[in-house]
């Protein structure tokens, strides 16, 4: 039986069979998409021809130690393919994303791409979306009544919870790769995500949420006794 970490590496590495030589990949964030990574640098030793552009400095460190060549968005605005880890994988594969606080350039990378393909343990699969906090990267600058207007439009929809500014391992509020906070809302079940999405994504201050809707093509999920592959109907 598979471990979590053994299935994160193992949904990692059926993700490299959507992999094609001269591919432009978006290289995800977090855990599992570490492991792809890993596993697609073995890979391009071997001489597999791709770029990748990645999600986070984080990944960008990853993939520069793995010898992943990297390009960015700006000399290369549309990809092929990206693979990413999810916090929770709902419905029409619709994701929740952003516990590892890089939701803002994995949405724009995984909307700058063709095919997005998200990997993860069993766990990750829920039959609603909501029991993790819904991740909302907001600027600092006018919190207050960016948080005010967050609550107003969640109780439109029905939902209530606390919004929680992110804080880091050291106590300090968590900053993003682009300068901006995270604020958790445990919003426990989000019945209709992209209702909310479309909430969220129409009030100023708020710079990026981490639902997914629409975005994700396949999952392929790993349990403790074999691989699951996915496609959104
Ligand atoms: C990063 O911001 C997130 O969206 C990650 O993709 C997500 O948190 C999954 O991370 P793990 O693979 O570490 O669970």
């Amino acid at each position: 039986m598979m471990d979590a970490g053994a299935q994160k590496r193992a949904a990692a590495a059926r993700a490299l069979e959507f992999v094609q030589p001269g591919m432009r990949l978006g290289l995800g964030t977090g855990s599992t998409a570490k492991h792809f990574v890993e596993l697609l640098g073995e890979r391009v030793r071997a001489g597999l021809k791709v770029v990748g552009v990645p999600t986070s400095e984080a990944t960008r460190l990853d993939a520069d130690r793995c010898g992943v060549p990297l390009t960015n968005l700006d000399d290369t605005p549309e990809l092929d393919l990206t693979v990413d880890g999810a916090d929770e994988i709902g419905p029409e594969l619709s994701l929740i994303k952003g516990g590892g606080g890089a939701l803002l350039r994995e949405k724009i990378v995984a909307a700058a791409s063709s095919e997005m393909v998200v990997i993860a343990d069993e766990s990750k699969w829920v039959s609603a979306l909501g029991k993790f906090p819904l991740p909302i990267e907001v600027l600092p600058f006018g919190l207050g009544a960016t948080r005010r207007t967050i609550e107003q439009a969640m109780k439109s929809l029905g939902l209530s919870g606390p919004l929680v500014l992110r804080t880091g391992k050291d106590g300090h509020v968590f900053v993003t790769d682009g300068g901006h906070w995270i604020l958790d809302a445990a919003l426990n079940r989000i019945a209709d995500p992209n209702a909310l999405a479309q909430k969220l994504s129409a009030i100023p201050g708020i710079m990026e949420h981490g639902l997914f809707v629409g975005l994700a093509h396949t999952a392929v999920l790993a349990g403790p006794n074999g691989i699951r592959v996915i496609k959104r109907s």
